[in-house]
């Protein structure tokens, strides 16, 4: 066996957990661990690491944990070099490096989405330790990979939800809203809305007309239909929020927080229930999935994917190889430049054969 290059790693889960995180750590940590790697478990994200929170990962601690929801490391959305620190928003890049150096990790391995891509660029960047990631979100859109882990999971029970609507929608004769997560990409909501046979289906990519909508129901209750389901992703505009990006002033009032309280605008969903209503007199019921997407057991698709990532993730480290996302190309996991990736967002290309398929069966996109 050729020499392993890597003594020690630390691993860390940042940004929204998702379905996959727990078998995706375990995946890295018994590879490691078979290569003579020491590995070392950062506490709730990037925030454990700047604050030395640690936890030694053995076979034990990673056995039966497959099929576990969320991570048993803990997650948060901290970043390095903007942390708040009682109060007090502070670059804490250089006591993360420290602590790295401090416990001689060779290289730290980030299990994350778009967000974390960046942060463990910038950190490699700044400071002297190397870093490894792999694509997590249920929203499918780290760029340089066909699939991120938690993607099928999550559309896995939002096509259940659909499922479910469909058929008390039916009982009532009723028009019912799916709002599905996924602020910019809308893999989520077209995924299961194709999988449920939602009747329409709105992304942020293509922004709606509200009088499509309406007129794509009446045309259904024409013909004797007289449900419809409409699958909502959370970052779903119409043409006229698109045309003034008032999505962008959107966006920042959902996350503002003032005078120490966090400002909730108005979800998507309720907005669109409400203006469908007054436009149409149509009587219309919403569900959100929210968070429901990212709790529970992973899919075996997605057991299987974070096994296999993740012990690609082992090999790579043994070879030496850093600032590499591992990724899904076909059927093989394959290292990419982390610089390729970090700072894109993969969004649905409208030619998309995902959308097609939708239009075929006659499905509403908005548009
Ligand atoms: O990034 C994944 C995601 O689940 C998005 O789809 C969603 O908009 C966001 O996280 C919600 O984040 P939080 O759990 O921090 O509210």
């Amino acid at each position: 066996m050729a020499k392993n290059k890597t003594k020690c790693i630390g691993v860390l889960t940042a940004g929204g957990d998702c379905p996959g995180l727990n078998a995706a750590i375990r995946g890295v940590a018994k590879a490691a661990l078979h290569n003579g790697t020491k590995v070392i478990g950062f506490l709730d994200g990037f925030r454990g690491l700047v604050e030395n929170r640690t936890v030694q990962l053995d076979d034990a601690s990673v056995s039966g944990i497959l099929t576990h929801g969320g991570t048993f490391l803990g997650s948060s959305r901290d970043k390095p070099h903007k942390m708040n620190m009682a109060g007090q928003v502070m670059d804490m890049t250089a006591v993360a490096a420290d602590n790295l150096e401090k416990l001689h990790v060779d290289c730290l391995v980030c299990l994350g989405g778009n967000g974390t891509q960046k942060n463990a660029l910038r950190l490699s960047r700044k400071g002297s330790v190397p870093v490894l990631t792999l694509p997590k979100t249920i929203d499918n859109d780290v760029a340089g990979t066909e699939v991120t882990f938690g993607f099928d999971s999550a559309m896995q029970i939002a096509t259940e939800a659909i499922d479910r609507l469909h058929s008390t929608a039916t009982s009532h004769h009723r028009v019912i809203i799916c709002e599905i997560m996924g602020h910019n990409a809308g893999w989520l909501t077209l995924g299961a809305g194709i999988a449920g046979g939602a009747d329409v289906i709105l992304i942020p990519e293509i922004p709606y007309d509200l009088n499509h909508v309406v007129d794509h129901i009446k045309a259904r209750r024409h013909h004797n239909k007289r449900f419809s389901i409409i699958a909502v992703a959370e970052g779903a505009i119409s043409a006229e929020e698109a045309a003034s990006s008032k999505k962008k002033s959107d966006e920042i009032t959902l996350h503002t927080e003032k005078n120490g309280q966090t400002l909730i605008a108005e979800p998507k969903a309720s907005r669109l229930a409400r203006e469908l209503q007054q436009l149409s007199g149509i009587d219309v019921r919403v569900t959100s999935l929210g968070h429901i997407l990212r709790g529970g057991i992973p899919s075996p698709t997605d057991r299987l994917l974070c096994t296999a990532l993740g012990t690609r993730a082992g090999q790579l480290l043994a070879e030496g190889v850093y600032d590499v996302m591992v990724a899904v190309r076909g059927q093989a996991c394959v290292p990419v430049p982390l610089e390729e990736v970090a700072g894109t967002t993969r969004l649905v290309p409208t030619d998309h054969p995902w959308i097609k398929t939708a239009r075929l069966v006659d499905t509403c996109m908005g548009d």
